[in-house]
């Protein structure tokens, strides 16, 4: 059965495109049937039109509290009946009132080891610590998130990469960005052919 993905996206979707790129490929059993965002500028609405997917801009409106605005999103990705909800640059804390929906079925991509860097600009806090003298290696992890907990959760994949500061926070950046792409993409063709 091929899987029906839905991915969350608010930004530039260089891994929403790595995930559509595969599934037209076939290295994973599933159609991304529906992209995602929070905000109109979001490069990853413009790959999904491009590659004839269906989008949602579902914005924050003045004044709406986030459970309001999960209830609602969730309505929205329920309407494409996803089989796994993926978020990939998806920049907005999630609460139960989104999660509940989709138990077990929603992963994320985080470019830092479990139990490291939570939250945003992880990339660059990891290279700063690595300039400093105290870290060595950072990487790439896809979880599930079963709950609150920010880029927490049952872990489905790691990969480690060696902080090089022999090069730039650009290379490494780059690094860690190719790393996630192909660590994406193998974990949702796993969870796919299961
Ligand atoms: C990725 O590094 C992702 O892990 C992080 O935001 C970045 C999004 O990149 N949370 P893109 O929008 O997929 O290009």
């Amino acid at each position: 059965m091929t899987n029906r993905l839905v991915v969350l996206a608010s930004g530039s979707g260089s891994n929403l495109q790595a995930v559509i790129d595969a599934c037209s490929a076939g290295s994973i059993d599933a159609e991304v049937v529906g992209v995602v965002s929070n905000r109109i500028d979001a490069y990853g609405l413009v790959r999904a039109e491009e590659a004839g997917i269906d989008t949602e801009l579902v914005q924050r409106l003045d004044g709406e509290v986030r459970q309001d605005y999960d209830t609602r999103l969730a309505g929205a990705v329920s309407s494409f009946e996803p089989d796994w909800v993926v978020l990939a640059g998806w920049m907005r804390l999630l609460t139960m009132n989104f999660l509940a929906h989709f138990p077990e079925r929603v992963v994320n991509l985080h470019p830092a080891l479990p139990g490291q860097l939570p939250g945003t600009r992880a990339i660059e806090r990891a290279w700063t610590e690595a300039c400093a003298g105290t870290r060595t290696s950072s990487g790439v992890m896809v979880h599930l998130v079963p709950d609150e907990g920010v880029d927490d959760g049952p872990v489905l994949a790691v990969r480690e990469i060696p902080v090089d500061t022999s090069g730039t926070l650009e290379s490494f950046a780059e690094l860690v960005h190719t790393t996630e792409h192909a660590l994406l993409v193998e974990t949702l063709s796993t969870l796919c052919s299961e």
